[in-house]
C-alpha cells in the first residue's frame, strides 16, 4: 500500500503514453497531487481525467522537454516534490540495410533521453535538498546492460542514465534523497512497437507500473524486470563482450557476432 503522505506530490514526465500513463493511474488516489507532463494535449487530458476520477488532484503541463528554458520554468517553482519519475523518452534504430540512425534522431535522443532527464533532476533537486528528502526515479532499460546492434544510440542513452542514477543515489543518500534506476524489458507501447527484433516476455504497461511502484516503495536501487529477461540481459554485461555479441546476434538483435 502506498502511504499517501509519503507520496503527496508526484511528478511524471511523458505521462501521455504507455508506461507514464500507467504510472499516473498507479499513483492516482485521494491525497495525492499528480503533476503530469506530455506534449499530446488529447492524451494528457484523457489521462488527467482518469486520475481525477480516482480521487487525485491533477496539474498538467504540455511542453517539449528539448526546450530547456520551458522545462526549467515549469519545474523550478514547484517546490519540494515527493516523487519525480523521469520517464519521457524516445527511440531510433539503424535502417533495414544497415543505414546509420538519422543524425536528427541522434540529437533528439541525446536531448530527450539524456540531457532533459538530467535537467529535470537539476531543476527539482534544490527544493528536495532544502527539505532534506524526496525520491527521483530514472527510466533506463535492460538495453543498458549491453549495446544492441539495431539500437546503438538508444542503448547508449539508457546506459548513461543507468550510470547517472547509480552515481546520484550514492551522492544524494546522505541528504535523505532516494534515487532509483528503472530497467524495464519489453513493455507494450508505440516505442516498443517501433523497435526491431524479438520482444520476449512483453508486459502490458499496467503490469510494469505495478512493478515500478512496488520497487519505489521499497526504495530498490535498481528496479529491473521481467525476471528471466533481466537475468539474461545482466549476463550480457558480465560475459566476455565477444560472447555476448554472438548471443545477441543469434537471438536476432542484429550484428554478425564476433
Ligand atoms: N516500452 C518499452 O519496452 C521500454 C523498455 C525499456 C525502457 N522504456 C523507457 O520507458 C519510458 C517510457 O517509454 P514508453 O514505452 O511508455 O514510450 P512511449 O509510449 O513512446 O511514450 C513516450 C513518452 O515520452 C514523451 N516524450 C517523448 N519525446 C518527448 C519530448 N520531446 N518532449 C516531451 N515529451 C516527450 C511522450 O509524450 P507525447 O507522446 O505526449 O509527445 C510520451 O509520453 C522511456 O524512457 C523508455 O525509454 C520503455
Amino acid at each position: 500500500m502506498i502511504d499517501p503522505g509519503r507520496y503527496g506530490r508526484v511528478l511524471i514526465t511523458g505521462a501521455t503514453s504507455a508506461i507514464g500513463a500507467a504510472l499516473a493511474l498507479e499513483y492516482a488516489r485521494q491525497g495525492t497531487t499528480l503533476y503530469l507532463h506530455g506534449r499530446n494535449e488529447t492524451r494528457l487530458a484523457e489521462v488527467a481525467e482518469r486520475c481525477l476520477t480516482r480521487g487525485a488532484q491533477v496539474r498538467t503541463q504540455r511542453l517539449d522537454v528539448r526546450d530547456s528554458s520551458a522545462l526549467r520554468a515549469w519545474l523550478e517553482p514547484l517546490g519540494p516534490l515527493d516523487l519525480v519519475i523521469v520517464n519521457a523518452g524516445m527511440n531510433t534504430h539503424v535502417g533495414p540495410a544497415g543505414e546509420p540512425e538519422p543524425w536528427e534522431s541522434v540529437e533528439a535522443l541525446l536531448d530527450v533521453n539524456l540531457k532533459a532527464a538530467m535537467l529535470v533532476v537539476q531543476a527539482v533537486l534544490p527544493a528536495m535538498r532544502a527539505r532534506g528528502g524526496g525520491q527521483i526515479a530514472l527510466l533506463s532499460s535492460l538495453a543498458a546492460y549491453f549495446g544492441l546492434p539495431a539500437t546503438p544510440v538508444y542503448c547508449a542513452t539508457k546506459a548513461a542514465i543507468k550510470a547517472y542514477g547509480e552515481a546520484l543515489r550514492g551522492w544524494l543518500a546522505p541528504e535523505g534523497i532516494k534515487v532509483n534506476v528503472i530497467m524495464p524489458g519489453y513493455v507494450e507501447s508505440p516505442m516498443c512497437d517501433d523497435m526491431p527484433g524479438p520482444k520476449p516476455f512483453l508486459w502490458p504497461p499496467e503490469r510494469a507500473a505495478r512493478a515500478i511502484r512496488k520497487g519505489l516503495d521499497r526504495d530498490k536501487a535498481r528496479i529491473s524486470f521481467p525476471f528471466p529477461l533481466n537475468w539474461g540481459a545482466w549476463w550480457l554485461a558480465v560475459l566476455p563482450s565477444a560472447l555476448s555479441s554472438r548471443i545477441v546476434c543469434r537471438l536476432g538483435y542484429g550484428g554478425q557476432g564476433d
